[in-house]
């Protein structure tokens, strides 16, 4: 179902979702070579709640028989992981790595959602024009976050854009609805027919997240039932943020 959100609604969406944007500030700080995403992830977790935020993500359960529920607060994916990195102890962050993080936070019964891909040390030429296009590909589907465009309108302008730039874009998954729910209608692909799908209206609250392969589209599921990966082995990165429609220009709520 797409919610229409209230003016109360809203304020409580843009409360949850500052959090989110100084969550990442204060984790950034953590993302560094020798830590592994474990350790990485209980700091995150501490962080969120010394902010006053649950972590939402902790127990989330798909609905999708033989998917065991998300262990965790955060999802950490490291350079062929492309999302859903389930946090673990024997996987250490080098010098070079790009570190996707994403996280949900609720609050006040509102939850926000953001993902980053943060470089560490010195990342690779290709590497850092990966996740430059992946955050430049969220910016191009935001131009199209307004009112009189439709979903399809925001899902072709990623795609396009990312297929411009000689990478690919992850189909499996997709942007989503947000507020009182952690996945609310519409779906939001970043791939897609300009002019299709859902009329965007003032007062929708919705996540737009480019998830992008430097090489071949194809992925694998690891045995844990989450960690997705490409299946070449080549880099991916994912950006993402939570975004409120208005009469005018689209509001991005979870960055300060
Ligand atoms: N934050 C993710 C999203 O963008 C959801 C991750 S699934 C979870 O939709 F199980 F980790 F919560
Ligand atoms: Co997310």
């Amino acid at each position: 179902m797409v919610t229409i959100k209230s003016q109360k609604e809203i304020e409580l969406m843009k409360d949850v979702c500052k959090m989110v944007a100084e969550f990442y500030d204060e984790l950034e700080k953590k993302v560094k070579a020798g830590i592994s995403t474990f350790e990485l992830n209980e700091e995150a977790e501490k962080i969120m709640r010394s902010l006053g935020g649950i972590p939402a993500q902790i127990g989330y359960n798909p609905g999708v028989s033989g998917i065991p529920p998300y262990p965790a607060a955060t999802c950490i994916s490291v350079n062929d992981e492309i999302i859903h990195g389930i946090p673990r102890k024997n996987k250490i962050i080098k010098d070079g790595d790009i570190v996707s993080i994403d996280t949900v936070i609720l609050k006040n019964g509102f939850h926000g959602d953001a993902a980053r891909t943060f470089m560490v040390g010195n990342v690779s030429k290709e590497a850092k024009r990966l996740v430059e296009v992946t955050k430049q590909a969220f910016f191009e589907g935001l131009k199209f976050a307004k009112k009189g465009y439709r979903v399809g309108d925001i899902s072709h302008a990623i795609g396009e854009y990312v297929k411009s730039q000689g990478f690919s874009v992850l189909k499996e998954f997709q942007g989503h609805g947000i507020g009182r729910q952690m996945h609310e209608d519409p779906g939001i692909p970043n791939y897609g027919k300009a002019g299709k799908g859902t009329r965007l209206e003032p007062g929708m609250t919705i996540c737009i997240e480019p998830m992008v392969i430097q090489g071949k589209e194809n992925i694998l599921e690891l045995d844990d039932g989450w960690t997705i990966v490409t299946e070449d082995g080549s880099l991916s990165a994912h950006y993402e943020n939570t975004i409120l429609i208005t009469e005018n220009e689209p509001k991005v709520l979870t960055i300060k």
